[in-house]
């Protein structure tokens, strides 16, 4: 038998209290003393489920491909989950509300329901109606999924109990509430409650659960953060709620590699798989506009193409603006000062704004060359050549430093029809790296904007629609 008991623990030096206090008699820290269940748990009365798979077994009997993975048809999905979702496993999706979260996990659901069910879909935010008229919207197959409006988590357990579901979502963690704690839902508190407690029916029980977060301001209202270390896996959909690309990101997996990324686009039919993202991302792009350059970077294991589009517009007001849209600020006067003095680009009287193509978010260093070009051909009104790609970081010395897969990076720029590209010429091996794909090294961001503009006609005042 376990004693539940609750007390409040303090966030930073770990002491308890039995009664809640603005202040830690320890420590003396502000606001850090949040209230927590603590089970007194003998270690013969713990649930069968746990005996059995905590006994001490010799490495070599422990067979490692006993678990099969339940399919997932959703290739994108499937790719960022390692394969498939491990029995067991809690999988925690987060991002910003709006973003296409109970979308997504509804329409991966109810294609898994056609080989496994029943699925249960808990939802703790929307009516079952609504859930429902959303899904005939989509035409999703309905005939193994289960769908429950609850917010209690007592009640949720009781239904899992009783439904005996292969998988479970619930939506959202943030939404559910334990009743043997006081806190309102959403609070640190229960937030972690509620996930142990369905931590512990999915391992016992070998029942997958995906369990939404919703990424709140740091502050009242505890934000998925605070279940990253107790989840086999985390997958954060980002994107820009004004575009229609969002990206899945693994950034943890304890059944798979992290550092994949899957691509989707919000559209009326939902949430559709881009298995060709690079293509996307280029499909609008005019290819003889001047302030504008290809980056390939690198998004877990797959080269992505995209389109930096750089403006630099002479400053009415005393300072210059700087505004970046997709890539760090910081990244961007960094580049801009070093255009300035390595490169002598008269830029300290031009506002310059940059902007990523398709609502994507770069953060990678080998995006430097490509951001560099941009602002340079749009402050000299030239425009590169429409099959030039640009891979490389760039140092404060003004020098190109080499990038990782560099030749994967190069095969993906040949594919969508690219034929040159400058990359750093620090690179050690850089012949036949592509049969299609002619690389131009450059030792400097100088001899790169040098050997990218060469012989292209300047397009002073030339606007695009004209
Ligand atoms: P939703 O999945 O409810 O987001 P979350 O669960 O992350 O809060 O998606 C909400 C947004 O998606 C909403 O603004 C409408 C849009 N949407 C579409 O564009 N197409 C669709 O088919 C659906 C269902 C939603
Ligand atoms: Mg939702």
């Amino acid at each position: 038998m376990s004693k539940k008991r609750v007390q409040y623990v303090c966030q930073s030096c770990g002491a308890t209290a039995l009664r809640w206090a603005g202040q830690c008699k320890e420590c003396g820290e502000w606001n850090t003393l949040v209230e927590t269940i603590t089970e007194a748990r003998s270690p013969v009365a713990a649930s069968p489920g746990w005996v059995a798979a905590n006994q001490p077994m010799p490495l070599p009997e422990i067979q490692a491909d006993q678990f099969q993975r339940l399919p997932v048809a959703n290739g994108e999905l499937s790719r960022v989950l390692g394969g498939g979702i491990v029995p067991g496993s809690v999988i925690l999706v987060s991002g910003d509300p709006g973003i296409g979260k109970s979308t997504l996990l509804l329409q991966a659901c109810a294609q898994l329901s056609e080989e496994v069910h029943p699925i249960l879909y808990v939802s703790g935010e929307e009516s079952v109606q609504q859930i429902k008229m959303r899904a005939d919207r989509l035409g999703l197959a309905q005939q193994g999924l289960y769908l429950l409006s609850e917010t209690s988590l007592d009640q949720i357990l009781m239904h899992i109990e009783q439904l005996g579901p292969r998988v479970v979502i619930v939506d959202s963690i943030q939404a559910i509430s334990s009743e043997e704690l006081e806190s309102s839902a959403g609070s640190v508190s229960q937030v972690k409650a509620c996930a142990s407690a369905l931590l512990r029916v999915a391992k016992s029980q070998a029942v997958p659960m995906l369990l939404v977060g919703h990424v709140t301001k740091a502050g009242a209202i505890a934000g998925p953060r605070v279940l990253e270390h107790i989840v086999d896996a985390v997958l954060y959909l980002e994107g820009d709620r004004f575009h229609t690309y969002r990206l899945l990101r693994g950034v943890k997996n304890r059944f798979g590699s992290t550092h994949e990324v899957g691509v989707f686009e919000m559209s009326e039919q939902g949430m559709v798989e881009v298995s060709n993202p690079s293509e996307a991302f280029l499909a609008e792009r005019l290819p003889d506009a001047s302030g504008s350059a290809i980056a390939v970077t690198m998004e877990g294991t797959r080269p992505l193409l995209v389109e930096i589009q750089a403006l630099a517009s002479t400053t009415s007001f005393g300072l210059p603006r700087r505004t970046a849209n997709g890539i760090d600020v910081n990244r961007l006067l960094l580049l801009i000062a070093v255009l300035s003095k390595r490169v002598g680009l008269r830029l300290f009287d031009q506002d310059v704004f940059v902007n990523v193509v398709g609502g994507l978010r770069v953060g990678e260093p080998a995006a430097d060359l490509a951001i560099a070009l941009a602002i340079a051909t749009s402050l000299q009104n030239l425009a590169l050549p429409p099959d030039m790609a640009a891979i490389g970081e760039v140092g404060l010395s003004g020098e190109l430093r080499a990038v990782g897969h560099l030749g994967r990076r190069l095969n993906e720029a040949a594919k969508l029809g690219f034929r040159r590209c400058i990359v750093p010429a620090t690179h050690r091996k850089l012949s036949g790296l592509s049969d299609d794909v002619s690389v131009i090294p450059a030792r400097s961001l100088s001899e790169a904007l040098a050997a990218a503009v060469a012989g292209q006609p300047r397009q002073r005042g030339k606007n695009v629609d004209n």
